[in-house]
């Protein structure tokens, strides 16, 4: 196993719609445990292939307590197909976008659609902040971070912080 770079905003790549998975391999496989390693190492609660830099369609995601046994999932190819009510996801955060949190307006409760690592379809419906962790890692698979989700104002007072700072390095 790996521990794979985290690419972070304003990287390109970040904001590219990935491709379908249409082939669940060895190389997969060795993708979804590297991402894994990666996601707990960071620390994190989900991670998306695109921001690994990987152009496939899937996800992995913890949302267990720390001090608790891990409960990894894999969702590949994942979708939404219902989704209702709203949820303010307070101090939302991005292992892609340092150093920034923002509130944002999620749906509360969602439907999700997918198949699992070993290629079996699932579904099921999530609430609160798994709900939220979903919509913020299925996003990252479609080229949206969560500060698309915000307000213009607050968006460009971010990204003329990183420019100021990328020009200072
Ligand atoms: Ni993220």
């Amino acid at each position: 196993m790996a521990i794979l770079e985290i690419l972070e905003y304003p990287d390109g790549i970040l904001s590219k719609p990935v491709l379908p998975v249409t082939d669940i391999n060895g190389d997969l496989q060795q993708q979804i445990d590297d991402m894994a390693q990666t996601m707990y190492h960071a620390p994190g609660v989900g991670l998306a292939a695109s921001q690994v830099g990987i152009n496939q369609c899937f996800l992995v995601y913890d949302v267990s307590p720390r001090d608790d046994k891990r409960s990894l999932h894999v969702l590949i190819n994942p979708r939404i197909v219902c989704q209702e009510g709203e949820i303010l996801s307070e101090n939302e955060g991005c292992l892609s976008v340092p150093d920034y949190r923002s509130d944002v307006v999620r749906f509360s409760q969602i439907q999700v659609e997918g198949i699992d690592r070993d290629g079996k379809p699932i579904s099921f419906d999530a609430e609160g902040y798994l709900a939220i962790v979903l919509q913020h890692e299925i996003d990252h698979l479609q080229g949206i971070l969560f500060i698309d989700r915000i307000s213009v104002l607050k968006r460009n007072l971010y990204k003329k912080r990183i420019k100021k700072r990328l020009r200072q390095s």
